[in-house]
């Protein structure tokens, strides 16, 4: 723990505020004339000074709309911090409401600020925290509206030892007439130009995380998510990085919202160049009711900064994911080695066919057997069973309750299957309760994978499917559940919710997830949960708070595989991203690789099995025993190193990344070629982070090497004259190749 500095400076006089570390400086004050809050500055750290007058940049203009009595505070041309809606300021806003008089001007001024030692929890919602109050302090700020009861309290905690920033909002109605909220982003910061390129993870079902990146334009850009999870097509992050920014070099700002459902990223460019950058639930389809006395609470988005590139600001996001968003008692706990059938069998098994499979596995060393889809109800495919959440008693004869205790018997643990959200109508659950469904009875109802969705925002249903599971857990000793999540909200209506509280419906209905996740790891607090959404369609910092893994994507091809982990790397960590190898052909592109080209992507993740272990050859046994032995030896440095991109999947024929353990004593790199290359050219490839002056010994080559070396003139992937052995040999290269390599500290 480093010494406890001071992270925010008020000057009680000017009401300036700086948050600072020895990283980032945060910077904002009170202006003095509206008492609207006025953003400074967000970057590097800075020295800390009696006053930041120096920072204000406001230029007079012609042709501006002003305040009464007023002529050099329009709100246009103010970087501000939390931008309302209603008079001199024309941008998008943080948020916006309806009054009871049906206007939506608002005028919230500044009332007060508290320091908070450490950091306070979020009502209800997932978010980051601090394990001992001198990690972090947190400065709320609270803004008063001069007309109405409604008060905002800005959250800001600067962290002492991390370049971040957490921010969120809260409302509060403290008046007798109800309010409307229409619009309530978690952050809105204006920067002061524009050179900025705007990255994001981009997808769809088997092609999550594609990055994207394209230079800012005057007007509005933005990502979002409409379909009631955070989804496959955007996930919630973006990053404005600077045109020169690579992996290693130069400033980018992150935005990631800890949230799972509907959210909205947007940067718009003023035509004075000022880029606002907000992000927060999507507006659009959202609604909320603030009745006299109630409060609403908005999602957290943690901002991180970088001057080391992206690859400085993806390693800030993993540490504090790792350490301080994901929960014990699995957060720095290793994570067990897996096989699930689902690959290997879909529907189609049965209690005998799953011990053969786990019985193979544990001989190849693996620990932990999942059985997914098909064991409940009458679920022999895709249209049946949802929401009855019994054991399948002809596949299953001794039950979920047998059938564990066989898997325990081999000393495997057991996971289960669940999609605790969905329902298909052939279900006691639907027969009894048509009107938990999320749909609007006068109107048709759309089916995803003929499923409906179960409507979450109804406590009633939570607390069903909790007795539902919890009777399953509680007799099957499960270890683990795979909590998956396979269609869209469609139709969005619920039967609970009054007239003019339809708007709540997306918000209510992922607290309900949220609250499910807290009573099912309230009762059994040893579960480790991987969340799922068929694949990665609500891999998002929401869920990782309750799950600390989760299924990046249903391809599993190796080489779709390095641009989806490639992608996902960029906010989250290795320990969070589920790694399988799987079969060939390939399920989901056709395409054949090798058994150690599967591996050698995988291990960068969680790892495990999703295959027929009975269809392996004794010669394809005694390589997964090889790879899983392997893994277990590295894996506290998969999970718990740093990790460095090397070379870009979305760059060429080439992928590499490494990942360094903390005391830099040992390095694991994994380099891929897609296709082979006749007669190719030299290949180098430069490592990064080893210590300068360490010499590490390279296996499998054998040779010694200083860590300088390595860092800036890298692996020689060539042939040359000093004849290498087999290792670096091209003979029998081909098609999807790969070479792990591990660099350990000589003593
Ligand atoms: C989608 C998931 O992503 C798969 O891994 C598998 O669990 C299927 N659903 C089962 O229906």
């Amino acid at each position: 723990m480093p010494e406890t500095k001071k992270l925010i400076h008020v000057n009680d006089e000017k009401l300036e505020f700086h948050l600072t570390n020895q990283h980032v400086s945060y910077i904002f004050r009170v202006f003095e004339k509206s008492r609207q809050l006025e953003h400074l500055y967000f970057g590097k750290h800075i020295h800390h000074r009696g006053s930041f007058d120096f920072l204000i940049e406001r230029e007079p203009r012609s042709s501006i709309n002003l305040n009464e009595r007023d002529y050099t505070s329009s709100l246009e041309h103010i970087k501000q911090e939390y931008p309302g809606f209603g008079t001199t300021d024309f941008r998008y806003p943080a948020y916006e409401l309806e009054y009871p008089e049906g206007d939506h001007i608002s005028h919230l001024v500044y009332d007060s600020y508290k320091i908070h030692e450490g950091k306070p929890k979020l009502d209800g919602m997932p978010a980051t925290y601090t394990e001992s109050a001198d990690e972090a302090q947190t400065l709320e700020v609270v803004l008063k509206d001069t007309h109405s009861s409604l008060a905002i309290s800005l959250f800001y905690t600067v962290f002492q030892d991390r370049a971040v920033i957490t921010r969120s909002a809260r409302f509060h109605n403290s008046g007798d007439k109800t309010m409307k909220l229409n619009h309530a982003m978690s952050l809105s910061i204006d920067f002061p130009d524009k050179d900025f390129e705007m990255i994001h993870l981009n997808g769809a079902w088997a092609r999550e995380n594609h990055i994207e990146r394209q230079p800012l334009f005057k007007g509005v850009q933005s990502i979002s998510s409409a379909r009631g999870a955070s989804s496959h097509m955007h996930n919630p992050f973006f990053a404005l990085a600077r045109p020169e920014t690579t992996e290693r070099q130069g400033e980018v700002y992150g935005f990631s919202l800890v949230y799972s459902g509907n959210h909205l990223g947007q940067v718009e460019v003023d035509t004075y160049n000022v880029t606002r950058a907000t992000m927060g639930i999507n507006p659009y389809q959202f609604q909320w009711k603030l009745r006299p006395d109630e409060t609403f609470q908005t999602p957290e988005v943690v901002l991180v900064y970088s001057d080391k590139g992206i690859n400085g600001m993806s390693q800030t996001y993993h540490d504090l994911y790792r350490n301080r968003l994901a929960r014990e008692p699995w957060k720095n706990q290793t994570r067990p080695i897996l096989i699930n059938n689902w690959e290997a069998t879909y529907f189609d098994f049965n209690e005998e066919k799953i011990i053969e499979l786990a019985e193979k596995a544990k001989d190849a060393g693996v620990e932990l057997f999942v059985l997914d889809d098909g064991w409940f109800g009458e679920r022999n495919d895709d249209t049946s069973s949802l929401g009855n959440w019994t054991e399948n008693r002809s596949k299953l004869p001794h039950g979920i309750e047998g059938l564990s205790e066989k898997i325990h018997a081999l000393g495997l643990k057991f996971g289960l299957w669940f999609e605790p959200e969905m329902i298909n109508k052939d279900t006691p659950l639907y027969q009894e309760h048509p009107e938990w469904v999320i749909h609007m009875p006068a109107k048709p109802m759309s089916h995803g994978r003929n499923q409906f969705v179960l409507d979450f925002s109804n406590p009633d249903v939570v607390d069903a499917l909790f007795s539902q599971m919890d009777t399953i857990l509680a007799k099957g000793n499960i270890d683990y559940i795979k909590w998956d999540m396979n269609r869209y909200i469609t139709e969005p209506f619920s039967t609970i919710l009054p007239h003019d509280q339809q708007g709540e419906l997306y918000h209510r209905y992922i607290l309900g997830v949220y609250a499910l996740y807290e009573k099912l790891l309230d009762k059994y607090p040893d579960l480790l949960i991987e969340s799922c959404a068929g694949g990665g369609g609500r891999f998002d910092p929401g869920l990782l708070y309750y799950a600390p893994q989760a299924w990046t994507s249903d391809d599993t091809d190796a080489v779709e595989r390095l641009k989806i982990q490639y992608g996902t790397s960029l906010v989250y960590p290795l320990s969070s991203i589920g790694s399988h190898v799987s079969a060939i052909p390939n399920h989901q592109v056709g395409r054949t690789t090798s058994l150690d080209m599967r591996s050698a992507v995988a291990y960068f993740g969680t790892f495990g099995y999703e295959l027929d272990v009975t269809q392996l050859t004794e010669r394809e046994m005694d390589q997964m025993k090889a790879q899983i032995a392997f893994f277990k030896e590295n894996r506290q440095l998969v999970h718990e190193g740093t990790f460095y991109r090397l070379s870009s999947p979305f760059d060429g024929n080439d992928t590499a990344w490494m990942v360094v353990s903390d005391d830099k004593k040992e390095a694991l790199v994994g380099f891929y070629q897609v296709l082979a290359q006749p007669n190719p050219t030299y290949s180098r490839l430069k490592l990064a982070g080893l210590d300068e002056e360490t010499v590490y010994s390279i296996d499998p080559d054998g040779e010694e090497r200083y860590g300088s070396d390595l860092n800036t003139i890298g692996l020689l992937f060539s042939e040359n004259e000093r004849q290498r052995g087999h290792f670096w040999s091209k003979n029998g290269k081909t098609d999807f190749h790969s070479w792990i390599v591990k660099l350990s500290a000589k003593d």
